[in-house]
């Protein structure tokens, strides 16, 4: 299996995708980026997957991966925080797979962010418990334990004065309020204080566009946690959808392998009983 797959991120403004090499972690090509369909649905998004994929030159065989804002399980969407609700139920990798030809594999978009981290980033060669928080129109979150991902943990959603926290530190929120570095940064020490308090992470991975401007808040912050900015910044959706796609293509054809393998046996054992 070549040690290429293509990556896909779906955001309220755009969808991005771009084939990545695995062994580098980096885009084979530059990305494509197509506005999202309004109101995104599941069969307008399907269409513009399907575009993206279409405009470059790749082999039937090479597997999807596509992050989503949304709690994932087994494919489907369980959730639609800051997406068109009715995502909720659809089996994502079953209508992509279906529209584009490609075996697609979906992935909550932290969660894709975070396994990019841990393989080529912020987060390498770490143990123990880390976290990556993802600050951009919601707050993403993806937890590692020695490197396994414990997924969908939504941590943006953790209470925070009584409602969701990423309606209170969100970076759309900062936006939206027009707040200053300070004031901003004043909320996320809030927020990363219980986050700390709950879960005594080893490291914090900050991720996000607005990771790129690290340095106007993350040294506010007083911590007893390192914190530290992500490296891969906007393309880790993509890298990590890729890596993830790789990975479960692999495990699917070490299964169909083993099924083949005991089918052959079973009829050898048939035979040699006949004889
Ligand atoms: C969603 C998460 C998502 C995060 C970042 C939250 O509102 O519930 O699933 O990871 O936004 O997009």
């Amino acid at each position: 299996m070549s040690k290429k797959a293509f990556g896909i991120d779906i955001g309220g403004s755009g969808i991005k995708g771009a084939p990545v090499d695995l062994s580098s972690g980096e885009l084979a090509a530059d990305r494509l980026r197509i506005p999202t369909p309004q109101p995104s649905t599941p069969e307008a998004v399907a269409d513009t997957v399907a575009e993206l994929i279409a405009s470059f030159d790749i082999a039937t065989d090479m597997p999807v991966g596509v992050t989503f804002p949304a709690v994932i399980k087994a494919g489907v969407a369980q959730t639609a925080a800051n997406v068109d609700k009715s995502w909720i139920g659809t089996d994502v990798d079953a209508l992509l797979t279906a529209r584009t030809g490609h075996d697609v594999f979906v992935v909550n978009d932290a969660d894709a962010a975070g396994i990019a981290e841990m393989k080529y980033g912020a987060g390498r060669r770490t143990s123990g418990v880390v976290q990556v928080i993802t600050l951009g129109t919601g707050v993403g979150s993806a937890t590692f334990v020695d490197g396994t991902l414990v997924p969908n943990t939504e941590l943006g959603h953790l209470l925070l004065h009584g409602d969701s926290a990423e309606r209170y530190m969100a970076s759309s929120i900062k936006d939206e309020q027009d707040l200053d570095w300070e004031t901003w940064a004043g909320r996320l020490q809030e927020y990363f204080s219980h986050l700390e308090f709950l879960f005594s992470p080893t490291r914090i991975i900050v991720g996000g566009g607005v990771s790129k401007k690290h340095k106007h808040f993350l040294p506010l912050l007083d911590l007893k946690t390192e914190i530290v900015p992500a490296t891969l910044r906007n393309g880790a959706g993509i890298v990590g959808a890729a890596v993830l796609a790789h990975r479960e293509e692999k495990a699917l054809l070490k299964a169909d392998e083993k099924a083949a393998k005991k089918a052959e046996e079973k009829e050898r054992a048939k035979r040699g009983a006949a004889k």
